[in-house]
């Protein structure tokens, strides 16, 4: 990944990424000398459905892509009858573009901890597990040496808060690296130790989850934004960001651009304010396109940047905002090259339990190859709209309409590049050497 750049207090909200930069800013002591822990002791304080009801207030939706909101899914938890029910974090963070939990656990684990510490007292979970993505043994290490410290220190463990009657257990578990366990059923099969696969739903996890039980499933960002809810006055959340995509998040500028690096910010800031406290666009060359939230979202251009980047703004403009992964694109990049790459990426990573996306994702990698050498045929741009047509709300899981969506969007918005595909290839066009970001 490319240097982070921090966030600067006055034109940011450097909440999360508040002290990163500070020695050793992954530690207990470090995180506590920034006022770390004091949520959770105020949320011991509470009974679990005022803890919920604070969330669901704040109007804190999901980070993870789709913005569902948090409150909600704790409260979708039937009454508890004394059995187990389960936290589960999704760290298994892999869309092309997305880079953004992976650099807070490395700086900050302790808001994570915290975090799940205050929703496993809300959803009376007494055992809780972080699902992280396999090809991080770095990110696995200090993860460990975090709930270590944290279980050291008396935060978490058996018979703690005020009445003694808070237990937790975290169990930090590395997948496999397969980007379906990112999928929140398949990364309970994952989890259960069989291979992942997506499961039908209804029932959702929070009826029948891991082992069966009632389960939340929430991502990093998501669950250590918690701790701030407590720990600040009624209200500080959500006066942040707009009215209906309240507070706080990363937004990942990475790219063609002078500084990539993470902007913590309020909803609402635009793409043209970011690509500003980026550096701008790298020196000599202009903007072609971006990604909103990945690559699975429907491409933006010039005409986009002024755009609130919050669920609602970027919907109305035809995409979807997702995990705020803003990925910046010059004029020197070919499209069809960029979607070839994706295509290639979900095509490797279905999991082939549906048709339309194991058979769809295959057809449409073996047209876009072709186009991207300029050996297309007649016929292939039509072909490849409708293949994605076919895979596009036909398929199990969301992995098929992520396949779909930057094909059809590419079509859409590029399609004399995908045209110069049938006799011209994209390295003629784009060489690589004029494209290299780095
Ligand atoms: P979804 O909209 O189906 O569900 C969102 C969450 O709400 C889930 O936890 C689901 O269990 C819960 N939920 C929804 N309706 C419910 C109901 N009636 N009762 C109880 N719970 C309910 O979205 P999904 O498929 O979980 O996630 C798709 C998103 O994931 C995409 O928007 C994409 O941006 C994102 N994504 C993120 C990746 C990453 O690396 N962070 C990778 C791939 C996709
Ligand atoms: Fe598997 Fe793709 Fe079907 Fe999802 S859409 S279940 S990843 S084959």
């Amino acid at each position: 990944m490319s240097e982070v750049t921090f966030t600067k207090p006055g034109t940011l909200t450097p909440i999360l990424s508040h002290g990163w930069d500070h020695d050793r800013s992954w530690t207990l002591d470090s995180y506590r000398a920034r006022g770390g822990y004091r949520g959770l002791e105020k949320a011991l304080t509470l009974e679990p459905t005022q803890i919920t009801d604070m969330v669901k207030a704040s109007g804190l939706r999901g980070r993870g892509g789709a913005g569902f909101p948090t409150g909600l899914k704790w409260s979708f938890l039937p009454p508890d009858d004394g059995k187990p029910r389960y936290l589960v974090v999704n760290a298994d963070e892999s869309e092309p573009g997305t880079c953004k939990d992976i650099p807070l656990l490395m700086a900050n684990p302790h808001a994570l901890i915290e975090g799940m510490a205050i929703t496993a007292r809300a959803i009376r979970c007494e055992h809780a597990f972080i699902y992280l993505r396999g090809e991080v043994a770095h990110v696995y290490r200090r993860l460990l040496a975090a709930v270590r410290e944290a279980e050291e220190a008396g935060l978490i463990g058996q018979g703690l808060g005020p009445n003694g009657d808070f237990n937790l257990r975290i169990t930090a578990h590395a997948g496999a690296g397969a980007y379906i366990c990112g999928e929140e059923t398949a990364l309970l099969d994952s989890l259960e130790g069989r291979r992942g696969h997506p499961r039908l739903k209804p029932p959702f996890p929070a009826v029948a989850g891991l082992y069966a039980r009632p389960t939340v499933v929430n991502n990093v960002e998501s669950i250590s934004q918690v701790p701030g809810i407590f720990a600040n006055p009624e209200g500080w959340f959500a006066a942040m960001g707009t009215e209906k995509s309240t507070g706080h998040g990363f937004f990942s500028v990475s790219g063609h651009v002078n500084n990539p690096g993470q902007f913590e910010a309020p909803f609402g800031i635009t793409m043209r304010e970011l690509i500003e406290m980026a550096g701008g666009i790298r020196d000599g060359h202009q903007l072609k396109f971006w990604t909103p939230g990945g690559s699975s979202t429907p491409i933006f251009t010039e005409a986009e940047l002024d755009v609130p980047l919050d669920y609602e703004s970027v919907g109305a403009a035809g995409s979807m905002l997702a995990t705020r992964a803003l990925q910046v694109f010059d004029e020197t990049t070919s499209v069809v090259r960029v979607i070839t790459r994706w295509t290639e990426f979900y095509q490797h990573e279905s999991c082939g339990k549906c048709t339309p996306c194991r058979e769809g994702t295959y057809w449409m990698k073996q047209i876009m190859l072709r186009l991207e050498a300029g050996r297309g045929k007649p016929g292939d741009i039509d072909l490849l709209d409708e293949i994605a047509g076919n895979i596009a709300g036909k398929s199990f899981c969301a992995l098929g309409d992520a396949a779909a969506t930057p094909v059809r969007s590419g079509i859409a918005k590029f399609r004399e590049e995908f045209e110069a595909g049938l006799t011209t290839p994209a390295r003629e066009l784009f060489p690589y050497e004029a494209s290299a970001v780095f």
